[in-house]
């Protein structure tokens, strides 16, 4: 079984990496495989709600950011982890954009398969963060991952992270309940809705 684990931050190595490399090296004792993928520092759309991805499923009409590279490996995944640094009270914009895309354009990828979101801040906002970053995964039946805490870690300049002892430690325990959930249920996905027709009510008359 894999992790897909998104790096949300500008900083390859900074502190979202350190967070998410203590829940790779944590997932990997309990024998479990996974992958960082940072999304980078270059421009980033937000989407634009052509709603092409509908015409074309998996992909995203946008193909010249990292949004189609990173939502192509949902496919291989068998949970995702999120980390964002916290930028004003909230995830940071890019890692925002690139979810709702990915999320909207190829959702059946991901549809089901056990998340958790971690929010790096210096100071404050991470419950806000993290709370944000977590919205998705509930329209898309994915069962949300827990810990001891809420999921977030504090240092400012890259490295700090390391210090703080009891937010790496919730990072291990996210990680231990992430692998007991995928060997529970073998890395199936939940069922959703399943056969039952979804039923949209857009309180339009
Ligand atoms: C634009 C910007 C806004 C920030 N806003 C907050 C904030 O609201 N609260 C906070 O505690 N830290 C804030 N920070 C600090 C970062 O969250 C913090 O340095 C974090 O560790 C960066 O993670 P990284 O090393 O993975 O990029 C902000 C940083 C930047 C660049």
């Amino acid at each position: 079984m894999k992790v897909l684990l998104i790096n949300g931050s500008p900083h390859p190595e900074g502190n979202t990496f350190i967070a998410l490399k203590v829940i790779a090296e944590s997932l990997e004792k309990e024998g479990i495989g996974s992958e960082i993928v940072w999304i980078g520092n270059k421009p980033v759309r937000g989407c634009n709600a052509c709603n092409k991805c509908k015409e074309e499923p998996g992909r995203c009409a946008f193909n010249d950011d990292v949004c189609n590279v990173i939502s192509a490996k949902f496919e291989e995944s068998d949970a995702l982890v999120v980390g964002s640094p916290v930028y004003y009270g909230q995830p940071n914009g890019a890692l925002l954009a690139i979810i709702q895309r990915a999320f909207h354009s190829n959702g059946p990828a991901i549809a089901g398969k056990p998340a958790a979101a971690v929010a790096i801040c210096r100071r404050g906002g991470s419950t806000a963060a993290f709370q944000a970053l977590n919205m998705p995964f509930q329209m898309m039946d994915m069962p949300v991952v827990t810990s001891q805490y809420w999921n977030i870690v504090f240092g400012r300049e890259p490295g700090q992270a390391s210090l703080d002892t009891e937010g790496l430690q919730t990072m291990r325990t996210l990680a231990g309940n992430l692998a007991w959930m995928l060997k529970v249920t073998g890395g199936k996905p939940a069922p959703g809705r399943g056969d039952d027709p979804w039923e949209p009510m857009h309180f339009i008359r």
